[in-house]
């Protein structure tokens, strides 16, 4: 893996490093192409079972990198199609903890929207700024912020390129944990450890499921979820998981 993206593995959580510190981490053609890799290398591995996503201590990433994009045409655009490797990322099977620190701007925002789990430190700035810069966002700010935040914090953020600080973002539902800046790291990789005991199986179908419900009507939410459910029964893991409650053990769990 070059350098515009480090990837390491601690046990069971592969952890991703979003490295231009020099640009804020913009997220570059070529800085999108690696984050790819890397999660989906970090997917594929078995004995990965959770993946953390950092951009460091002082940034997470200030979007799209605009240098990419200033004097492109719209076919030059549309033949990039950049996007396709958002959708990539959308459908890592494992879960992905943001550890956030700093700016998460534009597609930084919308990178740090893509996990499943977000931490902060008190440092972390959100915000969709596109509209400073004469467009609007694309790897979809509009539709996972106003379903995180509500429709009028979104209308804010997106229209008038407001920032919100990680106490605002918590309080508005965009991120579980704030922490000082020195912690974030170290505790979205506590909570990955915490994760990674846990039966790989069922975490990634439980993800899967609750994505589900972003995209569908009650109905065939509950249904898609009770068919996941079923379909763990011909799990060992749920097999061992009901036995070691029963003997009152620990459970020991193989993600078979
Ligand atoms: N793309 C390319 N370079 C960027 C960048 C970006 N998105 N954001 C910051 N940089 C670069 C700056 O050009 C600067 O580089 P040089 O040192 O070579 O001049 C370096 O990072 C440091 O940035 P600043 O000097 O601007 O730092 P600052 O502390 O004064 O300001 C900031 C920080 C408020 C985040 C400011 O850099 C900024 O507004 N950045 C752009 C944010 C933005 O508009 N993001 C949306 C991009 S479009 C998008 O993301 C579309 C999409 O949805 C996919």
């Amino acid at each position: 893996m070059s350098d515009l993206v480090l990837s390491r593995i601690e046990d069971h959580v592969g952890v991703v490093t979003l490295n231009r510190p020099d640009v804020l981490n913009a997220l570059s053609l070529e800085t999108m192409k690696q984050l790819v890799a890397a999660l989906e290398a970090l997917d594929e591995d078995p004995h990965i079972h959770v993946i953390v996503l950092t951009g460091g201590e002082k940034v997470w990433a200030a979007g799209a990198d605009i240098g990419d994009m200033a004097d492109a045409s719209v076919f030059e655009m549309y033949n990039r199609n950049q996007f396709a490797r958002w959708e990539r990322i959308k459908r890592i099977s494992k879960p992905i903890i943001g550890a956030v620190s700093g700016y998460a701007l534009g597609g930084g925002c919308e990178l740090a929207m893509h996990c499943d789990i977000l931490v902060a430190s008190e440092t972390a700035k959100f915000g969709q700024p596109e509209i400073n810069i004469g467009v609007m966002p694309g790897a979809g700010g509009t539709q996972r912020l106003t379903r995180c935040v509500g429709k009028h914090l979104a209308m804010e953020m997106v229209l008038n390129a407001r920032f919100i600080d990680a106490h605002e973002a918590k309080a508005a539902g965009l991120v579980s944990r704030v922490y000082p800046k020195e912690q974030a790291l170290a505790e979205a990789l506590k909570l990955a450890h915490e994760l990674a005991k846990r039966p790989p199986l069922a975490l990634r179908l439980a993800k899967d499921a609750v994505l589900k419900a972003f995209e569908t009507t009650l109905s065939e939410g509950l249904e898609y979820e009770r068919k996941l459910f079923y379909m763990l029964f011909a799990s060992n893991d749920q097999k061992e998981g009901m036995r070691a409650f029963i003997e009152k053990r620990k459970a020991t769990f193989t993600g078979t």
